[in-house]
């Protein structure tokens, strides 16, 4: 399954070429999105080629939440991508178009502007070309996008906000790039933990949270040598010893390395409160289970990363180090 979504992003790729080369297409005049920035954040790239605006990130969103993009209109971006779950989804593998489930667990998508190498097998870099997954997923949306561009024509308020924001008809060029530009509008950071770390509010955590914090980035745990500030990742693909065999191989899946056999990306660890259940395949339901995992060591796999050892936590630093990982939802919008 992995190889033949490989086979089809490949396509996409050639049909993307295509319709970027062609000049006609041009981006209309449109308010410039104004982003701002969490304290701690860089600037992410904006291709060039899509820059944000307003009304392009309004259709982007409305196409986001929108179930004609799949072939029985029952699901839409939004069904596996929640906003309450920050972009994610609470089931283990989520359910497409004819309501089975696929074989990942669907990841919270907040912030993934940073991302530079998209999916668990790391294949694709930006989200314009990301788009077309799950269209030609037979488990997702199972829908050539050019019916979906016939669908859209149909309907006289996408072919006015097309025209106003890319000067055509309802397009799959357009589709894809107001899609992007709405993902990157997605960066944010206002938990608990950022107004301590970042704003300097002693009080924003419970002494728990702060003990937690210490146990988080002490030699002993070392889980700030994957999970980095700011965004609890270094984007790097690790194996952590989940299994002893993978029936997903994750990253080999795209390089047919041995060598990468189980290694998945290290996941963000904002708003993990809300993005359970938890690991590449949904797992693992709680965090206590995570804990409990790392604390093991994890089984031995040829591939798992040396930086996981077993340790040993007292029932109290494992409720801290529970304490701490809560205190990384951002309440602004995930709680408001
Ligand atoms: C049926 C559920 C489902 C639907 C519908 C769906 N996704 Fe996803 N999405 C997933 C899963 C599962 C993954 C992880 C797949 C993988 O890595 O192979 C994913 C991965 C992604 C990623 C990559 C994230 C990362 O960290 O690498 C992005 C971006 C994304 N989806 C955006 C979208 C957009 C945009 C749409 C609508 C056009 C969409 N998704 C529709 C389930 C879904
Ligand atoms: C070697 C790098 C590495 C280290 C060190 C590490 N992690 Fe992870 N972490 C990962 C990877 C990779 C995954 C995803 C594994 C998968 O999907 O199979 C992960 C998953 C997680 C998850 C689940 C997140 C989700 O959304 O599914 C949590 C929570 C977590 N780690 C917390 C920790 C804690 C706490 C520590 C320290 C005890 C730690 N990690 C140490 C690489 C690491």
């Amino acid at each position: 399954m992995s190889i033949a979504r490989f086979g089809i992003i490949l396509l996409a790729l050639y049909l993307i070429g295509c319709s970027s080369e062609s000049s006609h297409h041009r981006d209309i005049q449109d308010e410039a999105y104004v982003l701002s920035l969490p304290t701690g954040f860089s600037q992410f790239d904006i291709p060039e080629d899509n820059p944000i605006t307003k009304k392009k990130v309004e259709l982007g969103e409305k196409l986001f939440k929108d179930v004609r993009l799949s072939r029985n209109e029952n699901i839409s971006c939004h069904s596996c991508h929640l906003e309450t779950h920050a972009y994610s989804d609470t089931i283990a593998r989520s359910l497409g178009t004819y309501g089975t489930s696929g074989v990942r667990n669907a990841p919270s998508i907040v912030n993934v502007a940073y991302k530079k190498k998209l999916f668990m097998e790391g294949g694709i870099s930006d989200l314009e070309r990301q788009i077309f997954a799950p269209f030609d997923h037979e488990l997702e949306f199972d829908l050539m996008l050019d019916v979906v561009e016939q669908r859209l024509k149909q309907d006289p308020e996408y072919v006015r906000l097309f025209a106003e924001v890319f000067d055509t008809l309802p397009s799959i060029y357009g589709i894809t790039r107001a899609i992007a530009a709405f993902e990157r509008t997605l960066v944010m950071a206002d938990s608990p933990f950022d107004r301590y770390f970042y704003h300097k509010d002693q009080n924003a955590l419970s002494e728990s949270a702060k003990r937690g914090w210490a146990l988080f980035q002490s030699s002993k745990l070392n889980c700030t040598a994957c999970h980095t500030l700011p965004l609890f990742t270094n984007h790097s693909f690790e194996n952590v010893g989940l299994y002893e065999y993978y029936k997903d191989n994750g990253l080999r899946t795209a390089t047919m390395k041995e060598s990468d056999v189980g290694k998945f990306p290290v996941p963000t660890l904002r708003n993990v409160e809300v993005t359970y259940p938890y690991m590449h395949d949904g797992s693992m339901k709680t965090l206590d289970e995570v804990i409990e995992f790392y604390t093991t060591g994890g089984k031995s796999h040829p591939n798992q990363s040396p930086l996981i050892q077993p340790f040993n936590l007292t029932d109290g630093e494992k409720e801290d180090l529970k304490a701490f990982l809560l205190s990384l939802t951002d309440d602004s919008f995930v709680k408001p």
